[in-house]
């Protein structure tokens, strides 16, 4: 039976992986996680047993790693420090696991010569203009904004770097913005529903014009799942789904999903070095690799989100306040 190490399983997009992977192959599936306050056992509670088995322990420890890599044909690489506010008060911990928590991985990676696929975000281009007419594609060059994203940069140049000069077995994926079950209150989408569902009325940064390309998790995992079974060793593919909307568009669509007025939201100060536009050609992984989102409209996926959020109030309640206090103390 293949045995796949997913690192960060316990975080949103990690879990939402986990789930996608025990439900489409007969994969033995171990997480490694730290549970950081953005690591939350429970969103995998449910596979838990003997096909998935949990791992606490932390991506830069190197003997815990090199151990669980040694017993692993493939490791998918999720973890990660992942907030952009949080890296602008704080970067340290993204330095600490971004870039050295790679590195202690693909150091293990290429002694046990395992198959690798780190995961990556398009905000390691930067951004673009809101009335650009180009979007990114696997030859744009690096240009990232935040210490979040610089250190999402250096994790992809090391992979690179490792498979160049070690011959790492290694593919590489950077995606567009992920919404869906099991992420973080602290992320734009879910903050908005859980400040509805709170009786909170949602915040948009700045005036909104801001464009996000989104992507359902659930699409996320299929196209990785993807490159693990056919992808090329070296290669880089962009993931995204054409799901380009501004922050006004989506807070507006949550509005009206949720039966409230699209108006009803107040505008909060904005993010310094705040990215204007991301956009995403996935053209070759779609063509190289058959792939495509099962999710055709943005509409449909955002439902279905609310739902999980209305429904699973357990898993989120207990950090609403914690969350909008550190929002309120920096006026958002
Ligand atoms: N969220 C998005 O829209 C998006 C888009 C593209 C790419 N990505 C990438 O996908 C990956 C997952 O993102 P996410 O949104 O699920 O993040 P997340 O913050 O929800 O989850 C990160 C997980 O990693 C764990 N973790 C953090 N530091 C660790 C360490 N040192 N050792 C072990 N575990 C540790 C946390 O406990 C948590 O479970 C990241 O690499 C991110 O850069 C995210």
């Amino acid at each position: 039976m293949t045995s796949i190490l997913v690192t960060g399983g316990a975080g949103f997009i990690g879990s939402n992986f986990v789930h996608h992977v025990v439900t489409h192959t007969d994969f033995h599936v171990t997480v490694l996680d730290a549970l950081t306050y953005a690591g939350n056992k429970a969103s995998i509670e449910s596979v838990l047993g003997e096909r998935v088995e949990f791992v606490y322990g932390n991506i830069c420890d190197a003997e815990l790693v090199n151990e669980l890599v040694a017993n692993a044909d493939i490791v998918v690489h999720f973890a990660a420090e992942s907030h952009n506010d949080n890296s602008l008060n704080d970067p340290r911990p993204f330095v600490d696991t971004n870039i050295m928590g790679t590195f202690t991985l693909i150091e293990a990676a290429r002694r046990h010569n395992t198959r690798f696929h780190h995961i990556s975000t398009d905000e390691v281009y930067g951004d673009l203009e809101l009335d650009d007419t180009e979007r990114f594609t696997e030859r744009t060059p690096y240009n990232p904004s935040s210490p979040y994203s610089s250190t999402k940069a250096g994790s992809d140049l090391l992979v690179r770097a490792w498979i160049r000069s070690f011959g790492l077995q290694a593919t590489i994926s950077n995606c567009s913005n992920n919404y869906g079950p099991f992420q973080h209150i602290e992320k734009f989408i879910p903050r908005q529903i859980t400040n509805i569902l709170s009786g909170i009325r949602p915040k948009l940064y700045g005036s909104g014009q801001n464009v996000r390309d989104w992507i359902h998790a659930d699409d996320h995992s299929a196209a990785v799942l993807r490159i693990i079974e056919r992808g090329v060793i070296g290669e880089t593919y962009l993931i995204g789904a054409d799901g380009e909307k501004s922050n006004l568009d989506v807070v507006k669509t949550i509005l009206v999903a949720m039966g409230e007025p699209e108006d009803a939201f107040d505008l909060v100060s904005d993010r310094p070095g705040h990215d204007l536009r991301y956009a995403i050609d996935s053209s070759k992984l779609r063509a190289e690799l058959g792939w495509k989102p099962a999710y055709n409209s943005f509409d449909d996926g955002i439902a279905a989100t609310i739902e999980w959020y209305r429904v699973n109030r357990d898993w989120w309640e207990g950090h609403k306040n914690a969350v909008e206090e550190f929002y309120r103390k920096q006026g958002q």
